[in-house]
């Protein structure tokens, strides 16, 4: 760029090398999609804070947006047999999903039509011949057709034929079961945008549910996912990452209206720490030395730990890593689905992220941590363990089964939400300013968020 050419906002990168000269740098092929960036500026006013606090806006949410888009509501090996059924809740909807005989799928609104009873319970999980209502008895087929009626003399004007469950639209992906209670939904493939492309490297119909932790969190459910969003608080809240996290050169891109993306390294220094470090010490800060593990002539530490990490965890999976790249072994690369679905390609860090509305409560939000794990060729899935409920009162650390490394720094991420949610209450700013590369991802949510409330039905 000339001298005086006005550098256009959204142009500004961090200095030093992008996300993308690291990976492009390391000695192993990667796959193209990791490298391919896509970012516009998408304008750089204030966003409303008014979308994490007023009831009238969770309200138009629930109608407008939870009524009408494609929600990940489970894995397919949650109800990997015939009968298996399985609840999806958010806000106040509840849908009923129930694996078929010919081991197709159907969902339903978790509603009887006699007087509106839940046929199962929020967060059921069970396997039925057939659903009957817990209050008078109405049942009906796995695929929601009426059967019975109890006193059937007592409804001469309920035509049977036209009495089953309403249905509600499902379809996969990638071993993920999508809901949409729109009556006329865009197919499931098309909402996913890129998805489908990228993962082609990634099949997840290939992983399966070894852990799900469902948390509650102290903030609205569009405030705590954004704290997913962006590796910029990296800095302030995980500084103990800076000697091996890229954060201020993460890479951010957008694919569309529901789609974006970020990467961030492992094994390279933030830009923030100043003076160079040596590879070897990179490789102790990511742990090397607690593993014996030394660099040859010519090595980075980004080689040395994947290859590691190929070793160990490919001997743990019993799978055979070699032909995976450096960055898809330890970087934190991170695809997020509007609403509320994150998933993340990386073999070390397969992480699943899902928020929803704690059912009215604006400040609240459960957050669905499930880590996803290579299921070995020629295995099948083992089926998903229920989920780890954590209530506000108790932390990440206090789940045994997590990762304490992770456990810590998601606890990091939620101490921070309490604090936020006041300050937003208290303060005279109507909205937050968001820095235009590192925050883009929020940003583009929140508009698809407008796009749907705007809208009439
Ligand atoms: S409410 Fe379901 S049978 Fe009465
Ligand atoms: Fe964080």
């Amino acid at each position: 760029m000339g001298k005086h050419e006005t550098i256009q906002p959204g142009d500004a990168r961090c200095p030093g090398p992008s996300t993308r000269d690291i990976i492009l740098d390391d000695p192993t092929p990667t796959p193209p999609a990791i490298t391919d960036e896509r970012y516009e500026f998408l304008g750089d006013s204030d966003v409303s804070y008014a979308a994490y606090l007023d009831p009238a806006y969770h309200k138009a949410e629930v109608e407008k947006m939870w009524n009408r888009t494609w929600q990940m509501a489970c894995r397919e090996e949650h109800i990997p047999d015939a009968g298996d059924t399985f609840v999806y809740d958010v806000a106040d909807h509840s849908i009923l999903i129930a694996r078929q005989r010919d081991m197709s799928l159907k969902a339903f609104i978790n509603s009887c039509p006699h007087r509106g009873m839940q046929l199962l319970a929020n967060g059921a999980r069970e396997n039925v011949k057939t659903f009957v209502c817990p209050f008078h008895g109405f049942s009906f087929k796995p695929s929601g057709e009426l059967m019975k009626i109890p006193c059937q003399w007592d409804f001469p004007h309920v035509d049977k034929a036209q009495y089953g469950l309403d249905v509600v639209h499902v379809e996969s992906w990638g071993g993920f079961i999508f809901i949409n209670m729109d009556e006329n939904p865009e197919p499931l493939l098309d909402y996913l945008e890129v998805l489908p492309e990228h993962f082609k490297a990634w099949p997840t119909e290939e992983r399966h549910l070894t852990l799900h932790i469902e948390k509650i969190l102290p903030a609205n459910w569009k405030l705590a996912m954004e704290a997913f969003l962006e590796a910029y608080h990296v800095l302030a809240t995980h500084p103990e990452g800076l000697p091996t996290a890229g954060d201020a050169n993460a890479q951010y891109d957008v694919f569309g209206e529901n789609v974006s993306r970020f990467v961030h390294t492992i094994g390279f220094p933030s830009p923030h720490l100043k003076g160079k470090r040596s590879e070897a010490a990179i490789l102790k800060a990511l742990g090397g030395d607690d593993v014996g593990l030394t660099l040859e002539e010519g090595q980075t530490a980004r080689e040395v730990w994947a290859q590691h990490l190929k070793d160990t965890l490919g001997q743990q999976m019993g799978m055979d890593l070699s032909g995976k790249s450096i960055s898809e072994m330890m970087d934190s690369i991170e695809y997020y689905c509007f609403p509320n679905f994150f998933v993340f390609p990386g073999v070390s860090l397969p992480m699943v992220y899902r928020f929803r509305p704690n059912g009215d409560d604006v400040d609240s939000c459960i957050f669905d941590l499930m880590l996803l794990s290579l299921t070995p060729e020629g295995d099948t899935a083992p089926t998903a363990p229920d989920p780890i409920k954590v209530g506000l009162d108790k932390k990440f650390v206090d789940v045994p089964e997590l990762n304490p490394w992770l456990a810590y720094i998601y606890d990091q991420d939620v101490d921070n939400l309490l604090q936020q949610t006041r300050g937003i209450k208290a303060s005279r700013k109507k909205g937050q300013t968001l820095g235009n590369y590192q925050e883009v991802r929020i940003r583009r949510m929140r508009m698809t968020l407008d796009n749907y409330l705007k809208s009439d039905s």
